[in-house]
């Protein structure tokens, strides 16, 4: 018989954690947010009731459901008061050490049949799932950014991942009204591995001088009929992210085809990570978005 998720926790408030309590919330569940600081969890709030209410603006929800799913989200302070939940994801930075060290700290108080999972763009289920408690009841559940405008979930079983722990995730995924699609564990699984190289390689037409951020995202949008242009898509992935999933892409399959472009190392470098820290390719301090090249 499948498990049926009522309770649900979410490690990391970020742009992802805080998408995953928004929506789980508005689908009846009870969720507890967790991060490192009380302050991430609150921004991870805000968030979360910010994007609420344009949804109810724009009559996609109403204000009691807004309240409803609010008061059903509680913050998390520590790994205990994860105790109860059914299903944990884990959405923190993409960073593996930082992912196993989470892991190796939840573990100890879950319940013995409580699903994990992870949300992580590229990293190996398999590997993730060596490193915790709970092999079987372990599976990759890669939701898109934004998460409440997405339909799209991948999918991934490590090697040892029951069927059980699929079927629940499956099913936990219906009750959130997406679509899943399964993906083998193999970096950055289907949607990263064709998207992330584009991505790299409009940083090289930029950092080769073939054209300027304008001039790529525009050919992208206009050209290919894309809703957003690469670099664009790159600041609101978060450009941390992108080099991150890259280098594991890069390191993972061996291949040349997958190095990072060294301007997407310099801007990391420099902090300038998208949008969440209002510089990428783009300069979001001002009232419109103005390329930074
Ligand atoms: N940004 C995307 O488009 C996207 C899409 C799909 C999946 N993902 C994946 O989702 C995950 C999160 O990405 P994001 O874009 O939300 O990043 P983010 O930088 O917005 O948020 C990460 C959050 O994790 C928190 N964190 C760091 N260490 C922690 C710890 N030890 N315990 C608890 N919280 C911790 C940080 O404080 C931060 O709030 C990554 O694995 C990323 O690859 C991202």
């Amino acid at each position: 018989m499948t498990r049926d998720i009522k309770t649900v926790g979410v490690i990391g408030a970020g742009q992802m954690g805080s998408g995953i309590a928004h929506v789980c919330s508005l689908a009846g569940l009870e969720v507890f947010l967790s991060d490192i600081n009380e302050d991430r969890i609150h921004a991870g709030l805000a968030t979360i009731n910010g994007n609420m209410a344009r949804q109810v603006a724009k009559e996609a929800i109403t204000d009691s459901e807004r309240q409803a799913a609010l008061g059903r989200i509680q913050p998390a302070l520590s790994s205990e008061d994860l105790a109860d939940c059914d299903l944990v994801i884990e959405a923190a930075t993409e960073n593996e050490q930082v992912k196993r060290k989470i892991f190796k700290d939840v573990c100890t108080s879950l319940k013995p049949d409580a699903i994990l999972a992870t949300n992580t763009s590229s990293i190996s289920i398999t590997r993730l799932a060596a490193s915790t408690d709970r092999p079987e009841h372990f599976i990759g559940i890669h939701f898109m950014n934004p998460v409440p405008v997405m339909q799209l979930v991948e999918l991934i079983r490590g090697i040892a991942t029951e069927d059980q722990t699929f079927e629940a995730a499956k099913a936990f995924i219906g009750k959130l009204g997406k679509t899943a699609t399964v993906a083998e564990d193999f970096p950055a699984f289907i949607v990263n591995r064709i998207l992330l190289p584009m991505i790299n390689e409009a940083i090289y037409t930029l950092y080769e001088g073939v054209g300027s951020v304008e001039a790529i995202d525009t050919a992208m949008r206009l050209g290919a009929n894309h809703p957003m242009g690469p670099l664009q898509l790159a600041d609101f992935i978060g450009l941390d992210t992108c080099l991150s999933i890259m280098q594991v892409l890069h390191d993972g399959l061996a291949d040349t085809k997958y190095r990072p472009c060294p301007l997407l190392v310099k801007y990391v470098e420099a902090g300038w990570l998208g949008r969440k820290a209002k510089r990428g390719f783009y300069d979001y301090r001002g009232e419109k978005p103005v390329p930074t090249r």
